[in-house]
């Protein structure tokens, strides 16, 4: 049986550092943290995650300065706020929630997002970044997934590490960050053949490909660390991962569960990142 992967015992440590430096920039330079995140329209889930992000902001003593917009702003009103943002020296990391409403263009947003305020990490700079592992800001997702294999004291070199799933947001920066690590690294997706193959020979699974229980244990090789990505519903609606939890921990020797494996850390390391905006535009990292 494999060892359960707490994520939210991880991702309260990674918080609890961050609150410690946030009062020492305080208490050593009178620095305040500030964070925007903005919200464009009703979508409910949305909602939830950035509430859940304000809350976040409040435990580790930043500021969090909230600009929830109509359904109906139009991008040029978007930009225009995302520019005031980026002059704005009170608001050190931003965030625009997506997704957008249809008739805005998330690119040409994130686009705007000055590079050095983009805690995401979206911005085609900071990506490019982490091509070359010249980086401030790592991606919240596949940072928090990092900090999991971490915690299990698992080596990544050498170690066969596969990566299901190639979006933006998390595949391919989950890739790059493996093989910074110098793990051999293997991406597989929709298209992949022999995906039960490739599998079986990964020492190190990270599932991100949104379809629920979609790996099962007889694609997982005895002994492997497997994080899951996924958040999905079950037939009976009820949350689950990409990953069949109950076969899996049968063979895996750690295994993230869902809820309360990868999710927590996400707004964990936004914490993170948004402390270290704060610390390299006062010219102090
Ligand atoms: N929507 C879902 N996840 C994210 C995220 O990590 N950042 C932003 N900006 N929007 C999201």
């Amino acid at each position: 049986m494999a060892n359960i992967i707490d994520g939210k015992a991880v991702s309260a440590a990674v918080k609890a550092e961050v609150a410690k430096e946030t009062a020492k920039l305080r208490e050593e330079h009178g620095l305040k943290v500030g964070l925007a995140v903005v919200i464009v329209g009703n979508d409910q889930a949305s909602r939830v995650y950035v509430n859940n992000k304000k809350k976040a902001c409040e435990a580790v003593g930043f500021q969090s300065y909230e600009y929830a917009l109509d359904e109906n702003t139009t991008q040029e009103q978007l930009l225009d706020l995302v520019e005031v943002l980026n002059r704005d020296d009170k608001i050190n990391g931003i965030l625009v929630q997506l997704p957008l409403p249809p008739h805005i263009d998330e690119k040409a947003v994130i686009n705007t997002i000055s590079p050095e305020k983009d805690v995401d990490a979206f911005h085609p700079v900071n990506v490019g970044k982490i091509m070359i592992g010249d980086y401030s800001f790592l991606p919240c997702t596949p940072a928090g997934v990092m900090r999991l294999i971490e915690s299990t004291g698992t080596d990544i070199t050498g170690k066969n590490c596969v990566v299901i799933g190639r979006s933006n947001i998390v595949g391919k920066p989950q890739a790059m960050l493996l093989l910074q690590k110098n793990g051999t690294v293997t991406i597989c997706h929709s298209k992949t053949k022999n995906l039960k193959e490739i599998c079986l020979g990964a020492d190190i699974l990270v599932v991100a490909i949104g379809r629920a229980k979609f790996i099962t244990g007889d694609m997982i090789k005895e002994g492997a660390v497997v994080i899951d990505v996924g958040m999905d519903r079950d037939e009976n609606n009820k949350l689950c991962g990409d990953v069949d939890f109950e076969s899996a921990e049968k063979r895996a020797s750690y295994i993230t569960p869902v809820p309360g494996g990868v999710g927590p850390m996400t707004i964990a390391m936004l914490m993170k990142n948004t402390l270290t905006a704060a610390k390299q535009q006062a010219g102090l990292e």
